[in-house]
């Protein structure tokens, strides 16, 4: 696939217009020609991990605690083989994104809206930068439907196994990942198999053969694959990475990239603009949106040859009951 980085259009159609007018052009500042809001839903600066003022800062800091000690070479295995064998719940992609409101992300310390409003925030946003990129719209819309993960249904895993930034297990954590600090109580932490720079991998490997500590990320892309989806790799990129900041934001763990991963993440760099700024007092009017996104999904067949099963088979667990 020939990766294109396009600027961004900033004509809005008449819909994404009404839901936009009401931010204050005072609130917005430039992020690399994107334009962004400055604050997220609770009037913050986004992604204000030490903002010890910050309202749900020891919530955060406690489940990165747990996270990064718990997020084991030995646990990802263990749960991607579980996951993968995706033969628990069936489910359309709209039904799975209404479920999702059910979802509370702690990790995050930005959202507090219900889930299908950040994923259809998501989509829209890409929507109205992006009209002709149908398959970013549907990538906008699914990025998170990994989370429910942790309702009952799909195992009932904890907020530390399904949400918050990943990073690669089975070499070093790098420094630049969020409350570093608490790795030291990881096993793998101290283990010379898994504590060097390479680890058990090698240099420009591929990311694709790099575990990931477990999430909705990795989970979403399984469910992908395991539907046979033909959504381009720059879609299943997204889907896998975009929880890994330390790549996307902070440059770490390019050693492993290979070339192919060079050029998906120049999308990724596109839309996790959208993903996190996205997260803000912006709000959306599903009803109003929600035809849009039902003839994308039913139209998926056509556009992306079959793409995502529309109506079944699209979201399966794993875990017996
Ligand atoms: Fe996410
Ligand atoms: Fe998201």
């Amino acid at each position: 696939m020939t990766i294109l980085i396009q600027q961004p259009d900033h004509h809005l159609g008449d819909e994404v217009e009404a839901k936009t007018a009401p931010i204050n052009e005072r609130e917005l500042v430039l992020d690399g020609g994107f334009p962004i809001p400055q604050t997220n839903s609770f009037g913050h600066m986004f992604r204000a991990y030490h903002d010890a003022e910050s309202e749900r800062h020891e919530g955060v800091e406690n489940f990165y605690r747990k996270n990064h000690t718990y997020q084991t070479l030995d646990f990802v295995k263990k749960m991607r083989e579980e996951y993968a064998k995706l033969n628990k719940v069936e489910m359309g992609i709209w039904e799975c994104c209404e479920l999702l409101n059910e979802v509370v992300d702690e990790s995050d310390p930005d959202l507090d809206e219900p889930q299908i409003e950040h994923l259809l925030q998501t989509a829209e946003a890409i929507r109205r930068d992006y009209p002709d990129e149908d398959w970013l719209h549907l990538t906008g819309l699914i990025h998170d439907l990994g989370k429910v993960l942790n309702l009952p249904s799909f195992g009932g895993l904890p907020q530390w196994a399904v949400v918050g930034d990943t990073f690669p297990v089975g070499c070093r954590f790098d420094e630049s990942v969020v409350h570093h600090k608490y790795f030291k109580d990881n096993p793998d932490y101290n283990n010379p198999l898994y504590n060097t720079k390479y680890g058990i991998y090698s240099e420009k490997g591929g990311l694709n053969n790099v575990m990931m500590s477990w999430g909705h990320d990795d989970y979403m892309y399984l469910v992908a694959k395991g539907n046979n989806t033909t959504l381009p790799s720059a879609a299943l990129f997204i889907i896998r990475y975009h929880s890994f900041y330390a790549l996307h934001r902070e440059g770490a763990y390019k050693h492993l990239m290979n070339d192919e991963d060079v050029e998906n993440l120049k999308w990724l760099h596109i839309f996790n603009k959208y993903d996190l700024y996205s997260k803000s007092k912006i709000r959306i009017d599903v009803e109003r949106v929600k035809p849009y996104y039902l003839s994308l999904i039913e139209k998926c067949r056509n556009l992306f040859s079959a793409v995502l099963p529309c109506k079944a088979e699209v979201v399966k667990s794993s875990l017996e009951s």
